[in-house]
């Protein structure tokens, strides 16, 4: 089957947020929805997540879920704040946990957060599969990037999230706690053994040198034969070498303090104190 991809590009923070509807019904999924942050003035804002959910409400279709390809560290969730107004279960791989623990540590969470990942609707694993009307969608265990991340192959099209990137971009980054460029490398191949024909929808894109236009769809052959990272010829020993030396020179993403905070908890703020003040941490010295 192949579901009706409609996607929603933001600015401030390079994602793509995908609504996979089933071509012969009204249900849908929102992958990976963005909730506005401004780190300067720590205000937040719907605009992005509004825009969504005005779509869904045109269009008449059913939110059957709200889907996380991973604790992105590069902007908070919106997934509650929609399905408080149309609904859908929150899912994300069931390694949130490990997540959870990690930065549960970092940010000296105390007893009351959990870590077992029940803020969350649904914990995937490989091999799990959900239904969005009678479109079906098979989970995949992608880590690398983190080590909760999935790829959702629904119908026809794989959701990647954040391990291949368009292919003149190549792969997302390794160097955040729980990554690995080999684990990388290893899911991707997963990937890849997907039909040719799949198509790929990306989690963010930055354009490449030369390219003037952001895009987020190619496919499995195209990522085979023409990624800059993993494409023909380029094996795991380089893909690790050039993989780890490239994340030494990135900074860390602008909103990855509040994006954690938000992203652990399913896209819920921290609980408010007794004044009813809701407050973000920011661990020195620690990221
Ligand atoms: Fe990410």
């Amino acid at each position: 089957m192949k579901p009706e991809v409609t996607a929603f590009f933001d600015n401030a923070t390079n994602t793509i947020s995908f609504v996979v509807k089933d071509p012969e019904g009204t249900s849908c999924a929102i992958i990976d929805s963005v909730l506005d942050f401004d780190y300067s003035s720590g205000r937040t804002d719907t605009k992005s997540a509004d825009e969504v959910i005005a779509y869904v409400r045109d269009q008449g279709l059913t939110v059957e879920w709200l889907l996380e390809s991973h604790v992105h560290a590069d902007h908070l969730s919106a997934a509650p704040y929609i399905q408080e107004r149309v609904g859908g279960k929150i899912g994300i791989g069931e390694n949130i946990t490990l997540v959870q623990d990690t930065f549960g540590k970092v940010f000296n969470e105390g007893t009351e957060f959990q870590r077992d990942g029940s803020q969350f609707d649904r914990l995937f694993k490989e091999g799990d599969s959900l239904m969005i009307g009678q479109l079906r969608g098979d989970v995949l265990h992608t880590p690398g990037h983190t080590p909760a991340c999935l790829t959702y192959v629904i119908g026809d099209a794989a959701f990647v999230g954040d391990t291949l990137f368009m292919p003149d971009f190549g792969t997302a980054r390794c160097d955040f706690p729980g990554g690995s460029s080999e684990t990388l490398y290893n899911s991707i191949q997963k990937i890849l053994a997907l039909p040719d024909e799949t198509r790929i929808f990306v989690g963010h894109d930055y354009k490449a040198p030369g390219r003037d236009e952001y895009q987020w769809e190619t496919t499995v052959g195209a990522q085979k034969t023409q990624n800059i990272h993993v494409g023909e010829g380029k094996d795991k020993d380089a893909f690790v070498e050039m993989r780890d030396t490239r994340d030494a020179t990135l900074a860390m993403p602008k909103l990855i303090i509040p994006s954690l905070q938000v992203n652990m908890r399913a896209g819920q703020m921290p609980e408010p104190d007794e004044q009813g003040d809701v407050f973000l941490k920011v661990p020195v010295n620690k990221i």
